[in-house]
């Protein structure tokens, strides 16, 4: 299908922003940056900068944060206007280990502070101390939110169980092909903003007939109806591509909107999908 003339909408007001449980405002999309190194990585962010993403998602395991950083040193956007998220790797876990790993990201990235630290994957041995380490973090005001990725809801539940504080986001995989509606809905009764990551499938299920027919009503991409369903749930999300055209595409999925009964027959895709693990291994 080719793409529309895709209108851009600025993502500097608080329009297509969600606001966290500390009272921070982080977009509903963004850029994920996982599987792009070097020049391609640091080209990727700038043009994705330019077009008005204000929201890349970056972790020490993606070995990019160094580009990463150069990008954001490159671009015209105040930090002030950026949210920049990195993730503890699985090898760095444990309370002093995490500091020492926050303080490697932070100077990779050539920043003061990231904007949101994530516990990558619920590693068994050690995601207590880590969380607690993250907890510091925030306490120091070195981060401006903590979160998780990859807690299923037995990880959550038994994060209650020592955390002091609630974390502001949890990163899970999550499409019309993967709809944890029951981790959506624990996650807003608990004050947690959910972040979906492989919203897309890679790709994967764009060629879905049900899918497809929406493309017709809408005159839309397949990236864009799919990014939409995610916006339309109040969820943030975080497509990746290191190509203009899909960045500037996938960008007009905040340009439009989803009748409720369409993002109902999307809900009804779910056949339990999964691009990356099932996080229920960690338990
Ligand atoms: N917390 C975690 O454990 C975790 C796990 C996985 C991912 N993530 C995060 O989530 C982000 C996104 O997930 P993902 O990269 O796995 O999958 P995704 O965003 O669903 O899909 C990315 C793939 O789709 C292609 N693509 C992008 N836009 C497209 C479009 N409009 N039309 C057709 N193809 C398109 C990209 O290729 P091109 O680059 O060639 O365009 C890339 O191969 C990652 O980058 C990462 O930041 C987090």
């Amino acid at each position: 299908m080719q793409n529309k003339n895709i209108v851009i909408t600025s993502n500097t007001d608080n329009t297509n922003n969600t606001k966290l449980n500390n009272g921070i405002l982080m977009p509903l999309l963004g850029l994920g940056v996982y599987d792009m190194y070097q020049n391609e990585a640091t080209q990727a962010v700038e043009t994705a900068l330019e077009i008005g993403y204000r929201l890349i998602d970056t972790a020490s395991m993606y070995e990019n944060e160094k580009e990463i950083g150069t990008a954001i040193k490159n671009s015209q956007v105040k930090r002030a206007d950026l949210f920049l998220t990195t993730k503890l790797n699985n090898t760095d876990h444990g309370f002093e280990q995490t500091l020492k790993a926050f303080d490697a990201s932070l100077k990779k990235l050539d920043q003061d502070y990231v904007d949101l630290y994530l516990i990558h994957w619920p590693i068994k041995e050690g995601r207590k101390e880590s969380w607690l380490a993250l907890e510091k973090l925030y306490q120091e005001k070195r981060v401006r939110a903590i979160g998780v990725a990859n807690y299923t809801i037995p990880f959550l539940e038994e994060l209650k169980t020592y955390a002091t504080i609630t974390p502001a986001v949890n990163q899970i995989e999550f499409s019309p092909w993967l709809f944890l509606k029951d981790e959506l809905a624990f996650c807003k009764a608990g004050g947690i903003q959910l972040q979906s990551y492989s919203p897309i499938t890679r790709g994967q299920k764009f060629n879905d007939p049900r899918l497809i027919s929406l493309c017709d009503k809408y005159q839309r991409t397949p990236a864009q109806i799919v990014l939409r369903w995610h916006i339309e749930h109040g969820v943030s999300t975080i497509p990746k591509s290191s190509k203009k055209e899909r960045l500037l595409e996938n960008f007009g999925a905040l340009d439009f909107k989803l009748d409720a009964q369409d993002v109902i027959l999307m809900n009804t895709f779910n056949e339990d999908f999964r691009i990356c693990d099932n996080p229920i291994q960690f338990l």
